[in-house]
């Protein structure tokens, strides 16, 4: 049943999707009163990426302390709260069902309304925080560890998906040349840094193409391309310059990105591109489409690098508007590990 909603609510977002442990308390959908994220990134750096197992332990751990920091720092007890928006699909199964379960706990506890938020949704609204005057419709990229987008947003809960990527997603193709080269877990960030000492232009790696989706992404082919160069170097007794690997891989990446956004853009005629997810914190990234969209007079819009990685403002701020669109969840919500874009399953109107 629909209830009324203020438009100044205040939102408790929980996020438990993947390795950061993160709470949030929003206030009238863009308006951050604390952003608290615990990131497990030091533990799984040993394993060379996420271990499902170890991040589900670590966030049992964690959650509770990440919500009490995130409400002290707000200044807000429990009962003031209006609603409370979790993380429920897609991420790790054993990851997103600690967020669920708490989040249902504290809802059941207070009678607090509770409403399950789609991860990708909540990265694409992370763009409402640092931009008051943004409104749909607008295009968003959405690149993160494990989704390559482009995604209309017609309104607010209201999502097309224009373009996909077909294998890897860019910030899998950024983990995995990371590894490659040495650099170690999480690559985005240090192919972003190693990059800075590099020539973009040292090796001509593939720009990735689907044949018949010409806006559609494919990362694995570069992938193999880069492992190939290495073999070759390493097979000729030579070394390679992990600078120059970093910069051509990542320019590759970011062609990619930039040119078919900015030609799904012109085509439909969208005024204003948003980026989204880790990859979007990549200061190359960054650029290129800056440099793109005033050349073709489309406003570009992101987040700082602080909302573009997983973090529970951006889950306050997407569940805000479930919440304003009268969605709520039962006591029965449940994590689902593989939920799509525009999807709710266990909530309703
Ligand atoms: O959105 P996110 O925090 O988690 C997922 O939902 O997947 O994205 C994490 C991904 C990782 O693959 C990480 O390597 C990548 O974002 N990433 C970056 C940068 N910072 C994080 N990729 C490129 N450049 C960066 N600066
Ligand atoms: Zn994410």
């Amino acid at each position: 049943m629909e209830q009324a909603w203020k438009e100044d609510a205040l939102v408790l977002g929980i996020e438990s999707s993947c390795d950061e442990t993160a709470a949030s308390v929003v206030r009238g959908g863009r308006e951050v009163l604390s952003n608290v994220i615990y990131s497990q990134i030091d533990l799984h750096t040993l394993y060379g990426g996420v271990v499902p197992e170890i991040a589900s332990r670590k966030h049992i751990e964690k959650i509770n302390q990440v919500i009490r920091k995130a409400l002290d720092e707000a200044g807000i007890s429990l009962r003031e709260l209006d609603g409370i928006a979790v993380t429920y699909g897609p991420g790790l199964v054993g990851a997103l069902l600690v967020g669920v379960a708490e989040a249902k706990s504290i809802a059941f506890a207070t009678g607090i309304p509770l409403v399950g938020v789609h991860h990708i949704e909540g990265h694409i609204s992370a763009n409402y925080i640092e931009h008051p005057d943004l409104e749909p419709p607008f295009m968003c990229l959405v690149a993160s560890g494990g989704h390559s987008h482009l995604v209309m947003v017609r309104d607010y809960g209201e999502y097309e998906i224009i373009a996909r990527t077909r294998d890897d997603a860019a910030g899998e193709a950024f983990d995995k040349v990371a590894r490659a080269i040495g650099l170690g877990y999480p690559g985005g960030p240090k192919i972003d840094k190693a990059a800075r000492e590099g020539d973009p232009n040292a090796i001509d790696f593939p720009r990735g193409k689907v044949e018949g989706s010409p806006y559609d992404f494919s990362f694995s082919g570069l992938k193999s391309a880069v492992l190939n160069y290495l073999n070759g170097c390493r097979m000729k007794g030579e070394d390679f310059s992990r600078p120059d690997v970093a910069a051509s891989f990542q320019r590759a990446v970011v062609d990619v990105l930039t040119e078919h956004s900015l030609s799904a853009a012109k085509d439909l005629g969208v005024k204003t591109l948003a980026i989204a997810g880790g990859v979007a914190s990549n200061s190359a990234l960054r650029a290129s489409m800056q440099t793109a969209c005033e050349e073709a007079g489309i406003r570009f819009v992101y987040p700082s690098p602080v909302y573009c990685t997983d973090n529970g403002a951006m889950i306050g701020v997407a569940g805000y508007y479930d919440f304003r669109n009268g969605y709520r969840a039962g006591y029965d919500l449940n994590a689902v590990p593989g939920l799509r874009i525009g999807e709710k399953q266990g909530v309703s109107r």
